[in-house]
């Protein structure tokens, strides 16, 4: 039985304290229909015309009609230098991420602009050729209250001006409130510093926000107008890191109703009656901070690591290599597993990298060709990435079994260390085997037992769950 971790114990009774016990329709990729949520898709061609082929990139309808992309790139707290490189690699055809996450108090929308304008004089196509680009910005919690919103959202699209001026960009901007309030009891923000450190001009446009829980109010207020007036071309308004409670208070005074709620990993998982308000209310889901602390810190659970991996090499036998060429862009990796998983659900994701070569992995285009979770792979995701939130790992590990026979020599088995060194595993006598379990690249040195001069490399490629025969001819 595996025990709750303290973590888990603490969200758990926060939640409880936070949310309106009521009715839940489960986990959100176990829904009725949640797979289906994720099949509205943009058919688009790839490449040239002689190697153009049809791609079908995953987008979704929001409540008022119009889509967004479900793959997007967070630059949100993305080295400054970095935001332009990254934002023009990932709008070029062979990844078409072409949804750009941030928010003012990143500080880097210009960057953000000028990666765009950088990005398109490298995207093919004549003057005609319109590019949408879509990109997500938030208000700040010290920008709330009705009038310092107002200028939040000006400056904002000052910001983004010279992309939205672009002659061939259609930029769709999608405007939320970062926070309903600045919270005293959350570690990194400091409420009464943060006031004293705002800019003078903000602060002569409204007052402090965190002297009034309900700011926020002002703010949507602030953000219907801007949307449903013609100064600034906003495409959807939405919210992030809102509790229920705040959601449920926003329905009884809105005139535009959120079309986005933007929410950390943990509540998708765990705040099931949030997920399912939204579900009800036609909110779309948008999904950060779900690489941050899985795949990039793999020994903090290392066996519901191993199953992302096998659960990354069954889908990459699923997939069809089209060239030999692709195949190594071909290998589904772990990273794209849990994100696909979510895709695949509708629910949107905004991964950051400050690497080319992830920026590819984590595209639009590479998850669109990442194929279906079977049920049960849905549910291996589901409870690895549970392990990783609520540190507590996964009861059973899988791993590759390996029988080493001595066929012709009695036979020393080490296995090779990542840095370079061995550790003796057995003395294998001739005709006798061995069964070691393993992972797949692990590697293994068989020796002569009367001759050290005399020895085979074995390196593991089987995949996890499967057994291999080695025998040992030396
Ligand atoms: N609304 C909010 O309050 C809020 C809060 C936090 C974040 N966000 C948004 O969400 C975005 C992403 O969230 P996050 O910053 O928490 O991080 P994240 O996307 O969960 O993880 C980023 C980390 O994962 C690594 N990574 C990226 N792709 C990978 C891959 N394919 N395989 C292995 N590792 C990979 C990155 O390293 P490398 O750089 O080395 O690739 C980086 O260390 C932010 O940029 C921001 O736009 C919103």
């Amino acid at each position: 039985m595996r025990q709750p971790s303290l973590a888990s114990l603490a969200l758990f009774l926060f939640l409880l304290l936070h949310v309106v016990p009521e009715e839940v329709s489960g986990q959100f990729w176990a829904r009725e229909g949640a797979k289906e949520k994720g099949d509205h898709e943009e058919v688009v061609h790839g490449g040239d015309d002689e190697n153009s082929q049809k791609i079908h990139l995953p987008v979704v309808k929001l409540s008022n009609d119009n889509t967004i992309p479900l793959v997007g790139l967070g630059v949100g707290n993305l080295q400054h230098y970095v935001v332009p490189l990254m934002v023009a690699g990932a709008i070029q055809d062979d990844k078409r991420t072409r949804l750009i996450d941030t928010s003012h108090i990143s500080d880097n929308e210009h960057l953000v602009a000028e990666g765009i304008q950088e990005g398109m004089e490298r995207v093919l196509g004549g003057n005609d050729r319109i590019v949408t680009i879509h990109v997500v910005t938030k208000v700040w919690y010290t920008y709330l209250g009705y009038e310092r919103t107002k200028l939040s959202i000006r400056e904002s699209f000052q910001a983004l001006k010279s992309a939205m001026d672009h002659p061939r960009v259609d930029l769709k901007v999608h405007i939320l409130l970062h926070w309903p309030r600045c919270y005293d009891n959350i570690s990194w923000m400091s409420c009464q510093e943060d006031e004293a450190r705002t800019p003078h001009h903000i602060k002569a446009a409204g007052p402090p926000p965190h002297q009034d829980k309900d700011a926020w109010k002002g703010s949507w207020k602030a953000l219907e107008e801007a949307y449903l007036g013609d100064e600034f071309p906003i495409r959807s308004i939405g919210v992030a890191n809102f509790h229920l409670k705040d959601m449920e208070e926003l329905e009884e005074l809105a005139q535009v109703q959120p079309h986005i709620l933007q929410l950390n990993v943990w509540s998708l998982l765990y705040d099931s009656q949030l997920i399912d308000y939204c579900y009800k209310h036609g909110i779309h889901v948008q999904v950060y901070s779900i690489l941050n602390g899985i795949v990039t810190e793999p020994q903090k659970a290392p066996n519901a690591f191993h199953h992302l991996q096998k659960v990354a090499s069954e889908l990459t036998d699923d997939k069809q290599p089209h060239s030999q060429q692709e195949q190594e862009e071909d290998e589904v990796s772990p990273a794209q597993v849990v994100l696909a998983w979510l895709v695949q659900h509708g629910v949107s994701i905004v991964p950051r990298t400050s690497r080319l070569s992830r920026l590819k992995e984590n595209s639009a285009v590479a998850l669109a060709s990442v194929p279906d979770l079977s049920v049960e792979q849905v549910e291996t995701v589901a409870h690895s990435v549970e392990a990783f939130l609520s540190e507590d790992d996964l009861e059973k590990d899988i791993h590759v079994k390996i029988t080493f026979h001595a066929t012709t020599k009695d036979t020393f088995l080490y296995w090779n260390t990542h840095d370079g060194g061995e550790i003796k595993v057995a003395f294998i006598p001739k005709g006798e085997s061995f069964n070691e379990m393993t992972y797949p690249n692990h590697s293994f040195r068989l020796y002569d037992a009367r001759n050290k001069d005399h020895f085979i490399e074995y390196k593991v490629d089987a995949k996890f769950g499967s057994h291999e025969h080695v025998h040992a001819e030396l």
